[in-house]
């Protein structure tokens, strides 16, 4: 096919009513004629992108945009539910944080920021005004004490947040524009704010729950990116940057925790009444937070039949190979070496790992009030509570008890290496 076939194929497609049908009755009850158009748009962009690595600028921006955006529709279509990255429209948010981009990690960091002060502006201005009456979508269980006790827990937040690099957003939702328009440079975030977060239910608070994913998983990016930047910068000696990028993933996991607290907004009941269209996307197909820990500490030997099980993440037993620097074997390394700022180095590193395990104790104190009283497990396929226990107390010290390490012989014997296809995960 040629480029300017699939260009007309793709701006035929009618973006703006498929958004506003998923906005009115929830993602699962858009057309199927749509539906399915949708998910064919995107094996043909994928089979063109495939053969042919040579486009115009604009062309490529535009197939990037509508491949990212369609990978839901078509990952629903190919396995009847969707799973967590194409619930949460994490192609779309990759985008916008500029994670295919080979930038310097500090311009990473500001971009991942202003996403999480867009998603958050946009939050706020979905309670408002919802509150005010002038937002007209998802009325399922939509609650005036709800509405104000979140609105003033997500102005808390927003003060904490530094200032944006990028003006404030519109408190009234804006029109839908085209694809060309949302393709162009520097629009990324207005992709951000009108295509990512479509519910699969009219629940007002499904809407709110999906923002509050998108936002921890800007946080696990720029917290785990950040990781990687101090453990890289120890390979060179240079201490002084590697202990600043530590204290910039410490800002990132900070601010994780009182987004996650915000939850607690939300009415149980609230959330059971969208939990079971869910079915099939949980956030431990989140490879970020596994990463996150798995720079850390390592691969954790007790995890490996879990990631097996998961084909969003099966590929991150990788890490358990020797070789791998994670930040527990550095301090390992470090430890014979005392100098005061090494010390210093040990000492913002645990504050890390105090921060991540707060984290947890948060995001389990979440479940208890969450998972339904009848609920036997997760929706990720594990036992749910009793998974989360079991590594809730995963810590960085002390340095020399090592986690169980994977069997190599047995690891190399696991088929299961290939990560799974498409642009989304
Ligand atoms: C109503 C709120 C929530 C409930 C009831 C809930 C429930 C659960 C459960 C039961 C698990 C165990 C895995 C499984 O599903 O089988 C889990 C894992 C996980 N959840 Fe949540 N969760 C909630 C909110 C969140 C949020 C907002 C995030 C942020 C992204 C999140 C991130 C995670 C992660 C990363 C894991 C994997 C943990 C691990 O493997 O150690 N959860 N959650």
């Amino acid at each position: 096919m040629y480029e300017q076939h699939l260009i007309r194929r793709i701006e035929a497609f009618p973006l703006a009513e498929f958004v506003t049908m998923a906005r009115e009755c929830g993602r699962l009850e858009i057309d199927a004629t749509l539906r399915a158009d949708a998910a064919r748009l995107y094996e043909l962009i994928r089979g063109f992108r495939a053969d042919v690595s040579f486009m115009s600028e604009e062309a490529a921006a535009m197939l990037d945009l509508a491949e990212r955006f369609l990978y839901g529709e078509w990952f629903i279509a190919e396995h009847g539910f969707a799973n967590y990255p194409s619930y949460i429209g994490l192609a779309m948010v990759k985008c916008a944080l500029g994670v295919h981009l080979r930038d310097d990690f500090r311009r990473g960091w500001e971009k991942c920021k202003t996403c999480m002060h867009i998603l958050l502006n946009d939050l706020l201005s979905y309670e408002v005004s919802s509150l005010a009456g002038i937002f007209p979508w998802y009325p399922d269980h939509r609650m005036e004490s709800v509405m104000r006790n979140r609105i003033a827990a997500l102005n808390d937040l927003r003060t904490s947040l530094a200032a944006p690099s990028q003006g404030a957003v519109p408190i009234v939702s804006s029109g839908i524009l085209s694809w060309s328009q949302y393709a162009e440079k520097g629009r990324e975030h207005l992709a951000l704010r009108h295509l990512t977060a479509l519910p699969v239910s009219c629940e007002h608070d499904e809407y709110f729950f999906m923002r509050v994913l998108q936002m921890s998983e800007c946080c696990f990016w720029g917290a785990l990116s950040a990781v990687i930047a101090a453990i890289e910068a120890t390979k060179f000696d240079c201490l002084e940057e590697a202990m600043a990028h530590m204290e910039q993933a410490l800002e990132f996991l900070d601010f994780l925790q009182p987004i996650t607290q915000v939850l607690k907004t939300m009415p149980p009941e609230h959330f059971w009444a969208f939990r079971d269209a869910t079915d099939g996307s949980s956030a431990i197909q989140s490879r970020w937070f596994h990463l996150l820990h798995i720079y850390l500490h390592g691969l954790d030997e007790r995890k490996v039949s879990i990631y097996a099980d998961i084909p969003e993440i099966s590929d991150l037993i990788h890490y358990g190979k020797p070789g791998f620097v994670s930040l527990r074997s550095l301090l390992r390394d470090f430890a014979p070496h005392a100098t005061p700022e090494l010390e210093t180095f040990a000492e913002i590193a645990s504050r890390l790992d105090a921060s991540l395990y707060a984290y947890r104790c948060i995001h389990l104190g979440i479940v208890h009030r969450f998972l339904p009283p009848d609920a036997k497990q997760g929706t990720g396929g594990t036992s749910g509570i009793p998974y989360l226990r079991k590594h809730l107390t995963r810590r960085l010290w002390p340095l020399e008890s090592e986690y169980p390490q994977p069997d190599l012989e047995e690891l190399n014997a696991l088929d299961i290496f290939q990560p799974l296809v498409g642009v989304g995960n």
